[in-house]
């Protein structure tokens, strides 16, 4: 089928992406790019964003990923191999991966502001899902399926000021909480973000409070 209006562009590309990252074990599945869809488009309606570039950036926005992905451009070339396949033309193909390429987190001290409003909706949204109840969940999945330590107290945090370092750090889990996790509700891009993102914040100081007590054998 060819899809013709926005409507079946963006079934098309669900069907897709669903089919990409079914079994996806780092917490980079479907259910990831549902959520993140899902409240990227609820911030653009309090945002008054286009509605169709935010959904259809959200869904392909983890294509080519660093994480998951080999290759250097990897993200350019999936995202634009995939559009054309469904008939978009240029201009919207160079419009989606304008936003995209500013989404993922490359460190501490690394600058990723997006340069238009959809592009900062759809890092708000990728970044709500990486802290709170899921964002906790999702941490402990990824260091799991890589490998690494749940926590080791001799091995302390580093705040990145380049991605090269970001990317190649192999520390325990909990040091992600403090080289991206506690950082991102400052990072936030737009006024909805930094509310949805209060909450996500305190849960996640509350839950590292009890897991030192606990690694201790306090409580
Ligand atoms: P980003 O591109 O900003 O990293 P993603 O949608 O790709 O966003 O998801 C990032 C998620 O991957 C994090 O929120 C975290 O759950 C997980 N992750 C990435 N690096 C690590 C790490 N070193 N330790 C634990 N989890 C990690
Ligand atoms: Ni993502």
């Amino acid at each position: 089928m060819i899809p013709v209006t926005q409507l079946d562009l963006l079934n098309k590309v669900r069907e897709e992406i669903q089919t990409i990252f079914k079994g996806e074990g780092s917490g980079h599945d479907w259910w990831h790019i549902y959520r993140v869809t899902e409240t990227a488009k609820s911030i653009a309606k309090k945002e008054k964003a286009d509605l169709f570039l935010v959904e259809l950036s959200a869904l392909v926005h983890d294509l080519g990923d660093h994480k998951l992905f080999k290759g250097e451009n990897a993200q350019e070339v999936l995202i634009s191999n995939l559009l054309k396949k469904l008939n978009c033309d240029n201009f919207l193909i160079n419009k989606i991966l304008e936003i995209v390429k500013t989404v993922s987190y490359k460190g501490a001290n690394v600058s990723t502001t997006p340069t238009s409003l959809e592009g900062k909706i759809v890092q708000d949204a990728d970044r709500l899902d990486a802290i709170g109840a899921i964002g906790i969940a999702r941490a402990f999945a990824f260091g799991g399926h890589h490998n690494r330590l749940l926590y080791d107290p001799t091995d302390k945090p580093t705040l990145h000021n380049n991605f090269e370092s970001y990317k190649n750090d192999k520390g325990h889990t909990i040091n992600h909480f403090y080289e991206k996790l506690l950082l991102l509700k400052d990072k936030m891009q737009t006024e909805s973000g930094k509310a949805l993102a209060i909450e996500r914040h305190l849960f996640m100081e509350s839950f590292l409070k009890q897991f030192y007590l606990e690694w201790e054998g306090k409580i």
